[in-house]
Protein backbone atom coordinates (compact mmCIF):
# COMPACT_ATOMS: atom_id res chain seq x y z
CA UNK A 1 0.00 0.00 0.00
CA UNK A 2 1.31 3.71 -0.68
CA UNK A 3 -0.17 7.36 0.38
CA UNK A 4 0.47 8.80 -3.48
CA UNK A 5 -0.76 12.04 -4.94
CA UNK A 6 -0.68 12.34 -8.53
CA UNK A 7 -0.94 16.28 -8.53
CA UNK A 8 -0.46 18.63 -5.95
CA UNK A 9 -2.85 20.78 -4.17
CA UNK A 10 -5.01 20.70 -0.50
CA UNK A 11 -3.39 16.92 0.95
CA UNK A 12 -6.64 15.57 2.35
CA UNK A 13 -7.52 16.15 -1.42
CA UNK A 14 -5.06 14.56 -3.36
CA UNK A 15 -3.50 12.28 -1.58
CA UNK A 16 -4.82 8.75 -2.12
CA UNK A 17 -3.98 4.95 -0.68
CA UNK A 18 -3.94 2.57 -2.71
CA UNK A 19 -2.22 -0.74 -3.65
CA UNK A 20 0.93 -0.93 -6.03
CA UNK A 21 2.62 -3.47 -7.48
CA UNK A 22 6.39 -3.30 -6.45
CA UNK A 23 8.02 -5.40 -9.15
CA UNK A 24 11.11 -6.60 -9.35
CA UNK A 25 14.03 -5.12 -7.27
CA UNK A 26 16.88 -3.74 -9.40
CA UNK A 27 20.19 -5.88 -9.21
CA UNK A 28 21.73 -2.79 -6.37
CA UNK A 29 18.26 -2.62 -5.09
CA UNK A 30 16.66 -3.78 -1.52
CA UNK A 31 12.79 -4.30 -0.66
CA UNK A 32 12.20 -3.08 2.25
CA UNK A 33 9.08 -2.95 4.95
CA UNK A 34 8.38 0.37 6.43
CA UNK A 35 8.31 0.69 10.47
CA UNK A 36 7.39 4.05 11.10
CA UNK A 37 7.48 7.50 9.32
CA UNK A 38 6.52 11.04 10.62
CA UNK A 39 3.94 13.31 8.86
CA UNK A 40 5.80 16.64 9.14
CA UNK A 41 4.94 20.47 7.68
CA UNK A 42 7.65 19.73 4.94
CA UNK A 43 5.90 16.62 3.52
CA UNK A 44 2.93 18.02 3.82
CA UNK A 45 4.25 21.58 1.40
CA UNK A 46 5.71 18.90 -0.86
CA UNK A 47 2.01 17.59 -1.56
CA UNK A 48 1.36 21.20 -2.34
CA UNK A 49 3.65 21.64 -4.48
CA UNK A 50 4.81 24.95 -1.91
CA UNK A 51 8.22 23.38 -0.83
CA UNK A 52 11.34 24.40 -1.69
CA UNK A 53 11.89 20.77 -3.75
CA UNK A 54 9.25 18.75 -5.29
CA UNK A 55 9.26 15.16 -6.04
CA UNK A 56 8.20 14.64 -9.85
CA UNK A 57 4.81 13.32 -9.80
CA UNK A 58 3.06 10.80 -9.61
CA UNK A 59 4.81 10.75 -5.69
CA UNK A 60 4.26 9.09 -2.51
CA UNK A 61 4.43 11.15 0.39
CA UNK A 62 6.52 11.58 3.43
CA UNK A 63 10.65 11.52 3.68
CA UNK A 64 11.53 10.88 7.20
CA UNK A 65 11.40 6.95 8.84
CA UNK A 66 12.84 3.50 9.14
CA UNK A 67 12.70 0.59 7.22
CA UNK A 68 13.86 -2.91 7.52
CA UNK A 69 15.28 -5.10 4.58
CA UNK A 70 13.76 -7.84 3.61
CA UNK A 71 15.45 -9.02 0.72
CA UNK A 72 18.28 -7.66 -1.53
CA UNK A 73 19.07 -7.46 -5.40
CA UNK A 74 21.92 -9.52 -6.39
CA UNK A 75 24.68 -7.33 -6.41
CA UNK A 76 23.53 -5.29 -3.34
CA UNK A 77 26.77 -5.68 -0.69
CA UNK A 78 26.66 -2.57 1.82
CA UNK A 79 23.53 -3.53 3.04
CA UNK A 80 22.11 -7.18 4.83
CA UNK A 81 18.20 -8.78 5.25
CA UNK A 82 17.19 -7.55 8.72
CA UNK A 83 18.89 -4.07 8.71
CA UNK A 84 17.19 -0.97 9.74
CA UNK A 85 17.51 1.72 7.53
CA UNK A 86 17.06 5.03 6.70
CA UNK A 87 16.47 7.31 3.85
CA UNK A 88 19.58 9.57 2.98
CA UNK A 89 17.21 12.48 0.34
CA UNK A 90 14.45 13.94 1.24
CA UNK A 91 11.22 12.59 -0.90
CA UNK A 92 11.85 9.01 -1.26
CA UNK A 93 8.12 8.52 0.19
CA UNK A 94 7.64 6.81 3.37
CA UNK A 95 3.93 7.02 3.32
CA UNK A 96 4.20 2.71 2.37
CA UNK A 97 4.03 -0.33 3.81
CA UNK A 98 7.21 -1.79 1.19
CA UNK A 99 9.70 0.18 -1.34
CA UNK A 100 12.18 -0.76 -3.56
CA UNK A 101 14.33 1.42 -3.03
CA UNK A 102 18.30 1.28 -3.94
CA UNK A 103 21.16 0.55 -1.26
CA UNK A 104 22.86 3.65 -2.01
CA UNK A 105 19.74 6.27 -0.95
CA UNK A 106 19.75 4.15 2.42
CA UNK A 107 22.03 4.37 5.58
CA UNK A 108 22.02 1.53 7.99
CA UNK A 109 20.98 2.65 11.69
CA UNK A 110 20.91 -0.37 12.92
CA UNK A 111 23.61 -0.25 15.30
CA UNK A 112 21.80 2.84 17.23
CA UNK A 113 19.54 1.16 19.58
CA UNK A 114 16.55 3.44 20.76
CA UNK A 115 12.80 2.71 20.13
CA UNK A 116 12.00 2.36 16.13
CA UNK A 117 9.81 5.38 16.63
CA UNK A 118 12.08 7.67 18.41
CA UNK A 119 14.66 6.63 15.59
CA UNK A 120 12.34 7.49 12.65
CA UNK A 121 11.56 10.72 14.02
CA UNK A 122 14.89 12.19 15.02
CA UNK A 123 16.94 12.59 11.56
CA UNK A 124 14.61 16.08 11.03
CA UNK A 125 12.96 17.88 14.00
CA UNK A 126 15.35 16.70 17.07
CA UNK A 127 18.70 17.35 14.31
CA UNK A 128 17.08 20.59 13.16
CA UNK A 129 17.45 21.66 16.92
CA UNK A 130 20.63 20.18 17.55
CA UNK A 131 22.05 21.92 15.09
CA UNK A 132 20.26 25.40 15.55
CA UNK A 133 21.76 25.35 18.89
CA UNK A 134 24.97 24.35 17.64
CA UNK A 135 26.19 26.42 14.64
CA UNK A 136 24.86 29.93 15.08
CA UNK A 137 26.09 31.03 18.73
CA UNK A 138 28.55 29.96 21.06
CA UNK A 139 25.90 28.93 23.84
CA UNK A 140 27.30 28.35 27.72
CA UNK A 141 25.45 27.51 30.31
CA UNK A 142 23.60 30.27 31.92
CA UNK A 143 23.10 31.72 28.54
CA UNK A 144 19.56 32.16 26.94
CA UNK A 145 18.06 31.55 23.83
CA UNK A 146 14.31 32.74 22.98
CA UNK A 147 11.88 30.58 20.26
CA UNK A 148 8.86 31.23 18.62
CA UNK A 149 6.82 27.90 17.63
CA UNK A 150 7.65 26.45 20.65
CA UNK A 151 5.27 23.61 20.95
CA UNK A 152 6.31 22.41 17.78
CA UNK A 153 8.56 19.33 17.49
CA UNK A 154 11.51 21.24 16.18
CA UNK A 155 11.18 24.09 19.64
CA UNK A 156 10.20 20.87 22.27
CA UNK A 157 13.40 19.43 21.18
CA UNK A 158 15.21 22.87 21.65
CA UNK A 159 13.83 23.29 25.27
CA UNK A 160 14.74 19.76 25.91
CA UNK A 161 19.04 20.36 24.31
CA UNK A 162 18.85 23.25 25.64
CA UNK A 163 18.36 22.48 29.39
CA UNK A 164 20.62 19.83 29.00
CA UNK A 165 23.23 22.46 28.42
CA UNK A 166 22.33 24.76 31.17
CA UNK A 167 20.72 27.11 28.69
CA UNK A 168 17.66 29.13 29.80
CA UNK A 169 14.77 29.13 26.86
CA UNK A 170 11.84 31.74 26.61
CA UNK A 171 9.39 30.25 24.86
CA UNK A 172 6.48 31.63 22.34
CA UNK A 173 3.45 29.80 21.65
CA UNK A 174 -0.11 30.39 20.45
CA UNK A 175 -2.93 30.99 22.61
CA UNK A 176 -5.39 27.24 21.74
CA UNK A 177 -7.64 25.74 24.20
CA UNK A 178 -5.32 23.59 26.35
CA UNK A 179 -3.06 26.37 27.08
CA UNK A 180 -1.82 26.00 30.23
CA UNK A 181 -1.97 22.27 29.90
CA UNK A 182 1.00 22.80 27.30
CA UNK A 183 2.83 25.62 29.31
CA UNK A 184 2.53 22.82 32.10
CA UNK A 185 3.91 20.15 29.41
CA UNK A 186 6.37 22.80 27.88
CA UNK A 187 8.00 23.41 31.93
CA UNK A 188 7.98 19.56 32.75
CA UNK A 189 10.34 19.69 29.36
CA UNK A 190 13.05 22.08 31.01
CA UNK A 191 11.10 25.59 29.17
CA UNK A 192 11.96 28.73 31.81
CA UNK A 193 9.73 31.08 30.28
CA UNK A 194 6.36 30.17 28.26
CA UNK A 195 4.68 32.82 27.24
CA UNK A 196 1.83 33.79 24.71
CA UNK A 197 1.98 35.41 21.42
CA UNK A 198 -0.44 37.49 22.25
CA UNK A 199 1.48 38.89 25.90
CA UNK A 200 4.86 39.56 24.43
CA UNK A 201 4.09 43.21 24.01
CA UNK A 202 2.68 43.51 27.23
CA UNK A 203 5.11 45.40 29.84
CA UNK A 204 4.27 42.44 31.88
CA UNK A 205 5.79 40.24 29.49
CA UNK A 206 9.48 42.17 30.04
CA UNK A 207 8.70 42.40 33.83
CA UNK A 208 8.34 38.27 33.34
CA UNK A 209 12.27 38.23 32.27
CA UNK A 210 14.03 40.81 33.17
CA UNK A 211 16.00 38.93 35.82
CA UNK A 212 17.22 37.03 32.57
CA UNK A 213 20.38 37.80 30.67
CA UNK A 214 19.49 39.09 27.07
CA UNK A 215 18.87 36.05 24.25
CA UNK A 216 22.09 35.88 22.61
CA UNK A 217 19.62 33.42 20.21
CA UNK A 218 16.38 33.89 18.87
CA UNK A 219 14.97 30.93 16.92
CA UNK A 220 12.33 31.76 14.07
CA UNK A 221 9.76 29.13 13.39
CA UNK A 222 7.04 31.34 12.29
CA UNK A 223 7.44 34.66 11.01
CA UNK A 224 5.41 37.72 11.64
CA UNK A 225 5.17 39.62 14.71
CA UNK A 226 6.43 37.13 17.05
CA UNK A 227 9.61 37.30 14.99
CA UNK A 228 10.16 41.03 15.19
CA UNK A 229 8.83 41.29 18.89
CA UNK A 230 12.12 38.26 19.42
CA UNK A 231 14.49 40.66 17.55
CA UNK A 232 14.00 43.42 19.95
CA UNK A 233 14.71 41.27 23.07
CA UNK A 234 18.25 39.96 21.48
CA UNK A 235 21.37 40.97 23.31
CA UNK A 236 23.69 43.00 21.31
CA UNK A 237 25.48 41.10 18.56
CA UNK A 238 22.62 38.93 18.43
CA UNK A 239 21.56 36.42 15.93
CA UNK A 240 18.16 35.19 14.49
CA UNK A 241 17.79 31.65 13.14
CA UNK A 242 14.94 31.25 10.57
CA UNK A 243 14.20 27.87 9.87
CA UNK A 244 10.41 27.69 9.84
CA UNK A 245 7.43 29.84 8.26
CA UNK A 246 4.43 28.65 9.90
CA UNK A 247 2.48 31.69 9.50
CA UNK A 248 3.38 32.22 6.18
CA UNK A 249 4.06 36.20 7.29
CA UNK A 250 7.54 37.36 6.21
CA UNK A 251 10.14 38.80 8.57
CA UNK A 252 10.29 41.96 9.28
CA UNK A 253 13.48 43.48 11.37
CA UNK A 254 13.64 46.66 13.20
CA UNK A 255 16.13 49.06 11.55
CA UNK A 256 17.48 50.04 14.76
CA UNK A 257 18.82 46.51 15.52
CA UNK A 258 20.78 46.23 12.39
CA UNK A 259 22.01 49.62 13.37
CA UNK A 260 22.37 49.89 16.64
CA UNK A 261 22.85 46.21 17.86
CA UNK A 262 24.76 44.52 15.39
CA UNK A 263 21.94 42.18 14.81
CA UNK A 264 22.91 39.10 12.27
CA UNK A 265 20.52 37.29 10.50
CA UNK A 266 20.36 33.40 9.12
CA UNK A 267 19.04 30.83 8.23
CA UNK A 268 18.96 27.42 8.13
CA UNK A 269 17.63 24.31 5.94
CA UNK A 270 18.25 20.48 7.55
CA UNK A 271 18.28 19.27 3.77
CA UNK A 272 20.97 21.75 2.68
CA UNK A 273 23.28 20.39 5.77
CA UNK A 274 23.22 16.61 5.02
CA UNK A 275 23.93 17.27 1.18
CA UNK A 276 27.15 19.20 2.61
CA UNK A 277 27.98 16.52 4.89
CA UNK A 278 29.15 13.00 4.97
CA UNK A 279 26.94 9.80 6.56
CA UNK A 280 29.96 9.52 9.10
CA UNK A 281 28.61 13.07 9.82
CA UNK A 282 24.79 12.26 9.74
CA UNK A 283 25.68 9.19 12.24
CA UNK A 284 27.29 11.00 14.67
CA UNK A 285 24.51 13.64 14.81
CA UNK A 286 21.88 10.79 15.26
CA UNK A 287 24.18 9.67 18.25
CA UNK A 288 24.64 12.61 20.02
CA UNK A 289 20.64 12.86 19.81
CA UNK A 290 20.30 9.21 20.61
CA UNK A 291 22.88 9.48 23.50
CA UNK A 292 20.69 12.67 25.12
CA UNK A 293 17.43 10.03 24.62
CA UNK A 294 19.14 7.32 26.20
CA UNK A 295 20.24 9.98 29.42
CA UNK A 296 16.13 10.65 29.48
CA UNK A 297 17.32 14.19 28.71
CA UNK A 298 15.25 14.42 25.41
CA UNK A 299 11.45 12.76 25.04
CA UNK A 300 9.61 12.84 21.73
CA UNK A 301 6.30 12.78 22.30
CA UNK A 302 4.76 11.05 19.41
CA UNK A 303 1.47 9.66 18.71
CA UNK A 304 1.24 6.84 16.55
CA UNK A 305 -1.28 6.51 14.14
CA UNK A 306 -1.48 3.31 12.20
CA UNK A 307 -0.76 3.66 8.45
CA UNK A 308 -3.79 1.76 7.91
CA UNK A 309 -5.92 4.48 8.79
CA UNK A 310 -4.47 6.79 7.14
CA UNK A 311 -6.87 9.32 6.68
CA UNK A 312 -7.44 10.32 10.13
CA UNK A 313 -3.50 10.56 11.12
CA UNK A 314 -2.89 13.03 8.10
CA UNK A 315 -6.31 15.28 9.53
CA UNK A 316 -4.36 15.11 12.74
CA UNK A 317 -1.26 15.85 11.39
CA UNK A 318 -3.03 18.75 9.73
CA UNK A 319 -4.80 19.96 12.62
CA UNK A 320 -1.44 21.28 15.16
CA UNK A 321 -3.71 22.87 17.26
CA UNK A 322 -5.70 19.60 18.43
CA UNK A 323 -2.43 18.21 18.94
CA UNK A 324 1.15 18.53 21.20
CA UNK A 325 2.39 14.97 19.66
CA UNK A 326 3.77 14.56 16.99
CA UNK A 327 2.01 12.06 14.14
CA UNK A 328 3.83 9.27 13.88
CA UNK A 329 2.44 6.21 11.38
CA UNK A 330 2.87 2.59 12.15
CA UNK A 331 2.80 0.22 9.54
N1 LIG B 1 14.61 24.44 8.12
C1 LIG B 1 14.63 23.15 8.43
O1 LIG B 1 15.57 22.42 8.12
C2 LIG B 1 13.49 22.58 9.20
C3 LIG B 1 13.59 21.33 9.82
C4 LIG B 1 12.52 20.86 10.59
C5 LIG B 1 11.35 21.62 10.66
N2 LIG B 1 11.28 22.79 10.00
C6 LIG B 1 10.09 23.65 10.06
O2 LIG B 1 9.85 23.92 11.43
C7 LIG B 1 8.47 24.12 11.61
C8 LIG B 1 8.00 23.21 12.74
O3 LIG B 1 8.08 21.85 12.32
P1 LIG B 1 7.64 20.68 13.32
O4 LIG B 1 7.62 19.39 12.58
O5 LIG B 1 8.45 20.79 14.55
O6 LIG B 1 6.13 21.15 13.64
P2 LIG B 1 4.95 20.34 14.33
O7 LIG B 1 5.48 19.56 15.47
O8 LIG B 1 4.18 19.65 13.27
O9 LIG B 1 4.07 21.53 14.91
C9 LIG B 1 3.62 22.58 14.10
C10 LIG B 1 3.80 23.86 14.91
O10 LIG B 1 3.51 24.99 14.10
C11 LIG B 1 2.66 25.88 14.82
N3 LIG B 1 1.81 26.59 13.88
C12 LIG B 1 1.01 26.08 12.93
N4 LIG B 1 0.40 27.06 12.24
C13 LIG B 1 0.83 28.23 12.80
C14 LIG B 1 0.55 29.60 12.53
N5 LIG B 1 -0.29 29.97 11.56
N6 LIG B 1 1.15 30.52 13.31
C15 LIG B 1 1.98 30.17 14.30
N7 LIG B 1 2.30 28.88 14.59
C16 LIG B 1 1.72 27.92 13.84
C17 LIG B 1 1.85 24.97 15.71
O11 LIG B 1 1.35 25.72 16.78
P3 LIG B 1 0.05 25.23 17.60
O12 LIG B 1 0.57 24.21 18.59
O13 LIG B 1 -0.42 26.50 18.22
O14 LIG B 1 -0.92 24.67 16.61
C18 LIG B 1 2.88 23.93 16.12
O15 LIG B 1 3.63 24.40 17.21
C19 LIG B 1 7.81 23.85 10.25
O16 LIG B 1 7.67 25.07 9.58
C20 LIG B 1 8.83 23.00 9.54
O17 LIG B 1 8.73 23.05 8.15
C21 LIG B 1 12.31 23.29 9.28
Amino acid sequence: MVARYTKNGNPTDVIKVQTEDLGPVSPTGVVVKMLYAPINPADLNMVSGTYNFNPPLPAVGGSEGIAQVIALGSQASKLKVGDVVLPVHQGLGTWRTHANWEEGDLVPVTSIDIKHEYLASLSVNPATALRLLTDFANLKSGDVIVQNGANSMVGQSVIQIAAAKGIKSINIIRRRADFDQVVGTLKGLGATVVVADDFIRNGEFRNLIKSLPQPKLALNCVGGETTTEMIRLLAQGGTLVTYGGMSLKPVVIPTRSFIFNDLQCRGFWMSQWYEKHSVEDRLALLKELSALVKANKLQLRLEQMPFNNFENALNRAINSSQRDKKIVLSF
